[in-house]
């Protein structure tokens, strides 16, 4: 068990954490047709996280994405390699962590565990890990790899996986390594990370992927349907985490429309999110999750058509600042430590956001002023 404590804004004293998610990808969250939606050019991720360290969001998170989901825009066909981005990203900012999302089934542990050292190293200790079992068929037909049928085994190898990097980061000396998924004899990192804990997400929902964040990581990552349903994962989270003697912060994902008025906001909402969804890559997107990922309900795939077209299924923040400012104080009355943010061109409606909505959560007693 990793005892130290994680560092940094991830660990600052914002009763609600924020940050932002799938910048690296084309479209980012909306599975929409229309011609301005998310360029996921280095350009505007360069923009984007330099405003979003002036602004004190706590992280920025990608999505790692080999294979997209077809349609008209064929969404998440054009995605920025996550660790990549993540250098780049912290090459350009001060003092916001950034994630990368790393898919335990398609990486070796000896190279992701050199790779974030790395980018540690080059941020003075502010890379932080997303730890992915994977669950999207076609990426592991892509890799030639089989997908287990079973939430066990996918865990059981990203346990493996995930203690390797651990021990890699650790160890002083060469050691072997012989377990069921990896072998390796006289293994060792150079350079290790600045972090003495580097902060773990894991982003999942089925009772194997709850269990994994319980005993790895310092975040579950996890879809908020409604406050009742987030205050029930909290709970249920808490209580886990209690058991082993740990402590987890529960975050979930939003997607925003923030507009002066709330018509405004709804209309624009219809505009990308229905009459320009693209339909053919939101119905593909939801029978993939509903075959191979545990993350939303039956139920809930059943009646989210339009939170998968308006965000990938995040839970909506849409209308005006104030409204909006309402939202995120039920999701963090629901004990949720923070989520992240997506629009629909995040470089060009983020400082609407932070002029409007921070302030008021700073009022509201969620954040503190950054000084
Ligand atoms: C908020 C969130 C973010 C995720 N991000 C990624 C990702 O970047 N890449 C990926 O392949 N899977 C991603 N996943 C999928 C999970 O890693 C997991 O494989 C999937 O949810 C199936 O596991 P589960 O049934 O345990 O939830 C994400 C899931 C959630 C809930």
């Amino acid at each position: 068990m990793r005892d130290d404590q994680i560092t940094g804004r991830m660990a600052g004293q914002n009763k609600l954490k924020l940050g932002t998610f799938s910048a690296n990808c084309s479209s980012g969250m909306a599975v929409t047709k229309i011609p301005e939606r998310w360029d996921n050019s280095w350009e505007n991720n360069i923009e984007l996280v330099k405003m979003c360290d002036e602004a004190g969001l706590e992280f920025m998170l990608p999505i790692a994405r080999w294979i997209g989901y077809g349609g008209e825009t064929d969404f998440h066909g054009g995605v920025l390699e996550a660790i990549t981005w993540a250098a780049v990203l912290l090459a350009h900012s001060k003092e916001i962590q950034v994630f990368a999302t790393v898919h335990t089934a398609f990486n070796h542990p000896i190279v992701s565990a050199k790779q974030l050292a790395t980018i540690d190293q080059l941020s003075k200790g502010r890379m932080g890990l997303n730890v992915v079992a994977g669950w999207n068929k076609p990426e592991y037909d892509a890799f030639g790899v089989e997908l287990p049928e079973g939430h066990d085994e996918r865990y059981e190898r990203g346990q493996e996986w995930f203690d390797y990097v651990q021990k890699i980061w650790k160890e002083e000396r060469a050691f072997d390594w012989d377990g069921k998924y990896f072998q390796g004899t006289g293994v060792y990192g150079n350079p290790r990370p600045v972090q003495s804990r580097v902060p773990i997400l894991n982003a999942a929902a089925s009772t194997q992927g709850r269990a994994f964040a319980t005993r790895n990581a310092d975040f579950l990552f996890t879809p908020a349907f409604d406050f009742d349903q987030a205050a029930e994962t909290v709970a249920n989270i808490n209580q886990q985490a209690q058991a082993v003697n740990r402590n987890i912060g529960v975050l979930t994902f939003c997607a925003v429309v923030c507009r002066p008025t709330q018509k405004e906001a709804e209309e624009y909402l219809d505009y990308y999110a229905n009459e320009n969804a693209d339909w053919e890559a939101v119905d593909y997107l939801m029978k993939l999750q509903g075959m191979h990922a545990q993350s939303f309900t039956p139920d809930a795939l059943a009646n989210f058509r339009d939170r998968f077209a308006a965000g990938h299924g995040a839970f909506p923040l849409v209308g005006t600042p104030d409204h909006i400012a309402d939202q995120l104080e039920k999701l963090s009355n629901a004990g949720l430590s923070g989520t992240t943010l997506s629009f629909v061109d995040y470089a060009k409606e983020f400082p609407y956001f932070r002029d409007e909505v921070i302030p008021r959560l700073e009022k509201k007693g969620l954040r503190n002023k950054v000084l």
